[in-house]
């Protein structure tokens, strides 16, 4: 009470004001302060505009290969549900992927994954903004499973449908666990069908600064296991046997190209391997698998590294980051992180699950593409050889 006398003593000797103006004022700004407080400053209140106007949920499907996925992810960045159902052990036998085979099992999972995605974020259908979904590159059979799923529940459900690339889904899976990552920065995306250094300019915008003139890396790494003796897929086990034998036992070549150029060429050092084993195998002699996968996956990882680091200075990006199934590999990690430092470049990568196929990076592509409007049509088609920045 002391106060208020004191206030509107002083209020009313600075503005001239009589005792009814000075009352009047007070007031006023009392209701005003308790409006703003009860309706703009609540922050259940907040909360639930923010949510309305800001909180995009993504159904992701992804079926190029051999994995049936679906995921739920909110704002391209917060996993829900990520549900992946490998079909490695039905390949194994094969030494490969079966075309045929991915096909026929993709139309067993896909409803059950789907389901499951949907249960495991604990949403229901109409809490989806649209639906994502890989449309290529891939296993024309295998997109087209994906593709068929993701229109149907796009259509039944009345939602936008948002085709991804395949490769954009990898570079996507980066922001997942990194929510200060933004571009532009430079990736390296490398699994089994593919091997590029991308200039991430933007969310939907890249540039392919190099790529593999033949083998991809992860393709290398699945046909140096099958001629060792190893199963399938080739690279998990190589790297893991590569951790008991010595990476500079055998000298196989690095393939660069001139200043400048990002490319790279795996076939020489594939068959520089089959060489030394039929070489060995004629003479009698027996040979180490764990020293030819240590030295094979030290050549491969040099090539790999030396061109990431070359392509972040020539692009002058100080962040780089890896992507796909071989951005799994423990020693490629390692080499990136050391070369990283050396440069001053920050490093980014995904956890392993998110680094081979998944929808969570779908999803998460997907969102980028939606919140800048770009949608596709029912009419969107499965395209094997879909180029980078392509959209179906
Ligand atoms: O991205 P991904 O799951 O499928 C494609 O889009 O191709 O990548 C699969 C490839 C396989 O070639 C597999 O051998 C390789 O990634 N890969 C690895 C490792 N884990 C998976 N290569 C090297 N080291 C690993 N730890
Ligand atoms: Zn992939």
């Amino acid at each position: 009470m002391i106060c208020y006398s004191l206030l509107k003593a002083i209020i009313y000797y600075i503005l001239n004001l009589n005792t009814f103006g000075i009352e009047l004022y007070f007031w006023c700004f009392i209701l005003w302060y308790k409006v703003k407080r009860s309706i703009f400053d609540n922050k259940n209140y907040k909360d639930k505009q923010v949510l309305k106007l800001v909180d995009k949920i993504i159904l992701g499907i992804e079926t190029s290969c051999d994995e049936t996925s679906a995921s739920v992810v909110k704002n391209g960045r917060e996993v829900l549900s990520n549900v992946i159902s490998s079909q490695v052990d039905l390949h194994q036998k094969y030494g490969g992927v079966v075309p045929e085979i991915a096909s026929r099992k993709h139309v067993e999972l896909i409803i059950p994954v789907v389901n499951q995605a949907i249960e495991e974020a604990g949403i229901t259908p109409d809490a989806v903004d649209a639906v994502g979904v890989t449309c290529g590159p891939g296993l024309v059979g295998a997109l087209l499973v994906g593709l068929s799923a993701a229109k149907a529940i796009a259509f039944a459900w009345g939602k936008p449908l948002v085709g991804v690339h395949h490769i954009e889904g990898h570079i996507a899976a980066n922001y997942i666990e990194h929510k200060e990552l933004q571009p532009p920065f430079v990736c390296l995306v490398a699994s089994g069908g593919h091997s590029h250094i991308v200039h991430v300019e933007d969310y939907d915008s890249f540039k392919i600064l190099g790529k593999t003139r033949d083998d991809a890396a992860g393709e290398a790494f699945d046909k140096v296991a099958r001629a060792v003796g190893l199963g399938y897929p080739g690279g998990p086990l190589i790297d893991k046997k590569a951790k008991e034998g010595n990476p500079e036992a055998i000298d196989f070549p690095r393939v660069y190209f001139e200043k400048g150029c990002f490319d790279f060429s795996f076939s020489g050092i594939k068959t520089a391997v089959l060489n030394y084993l039929n070489n060995l195998e004629q003479k009698g002699e027996k040979y180490s698998v764990e020293d030819v996968c240590a030295s094979f996956q030290a050549a491969v990882v040099d090539v790999l590294v030396t061109n990431l680091i070359s392509a972040a200075k020539h692009t002058n990006s100080r962040k780089v980051a890896l992507a796909g199934g071989v951005a799994a590999n423990s020693m490629l990690r390692k080499e990136l992180e050391k070369q990283a430092g050396r440069n001053g470049l920050e490093m980014y990568y995904p956890s392993p699950i998110l680094c081979t196929d998944n929808a969570a990076m779908i999803a998460c592509a997907a969102y980028y593409e939606f919140i800048r409007g770009n949608v596709s049509g029912l009419n969107l088609n499965a395209i094997p050889g879909l180029k980078l920045g392509e959209r179906g």
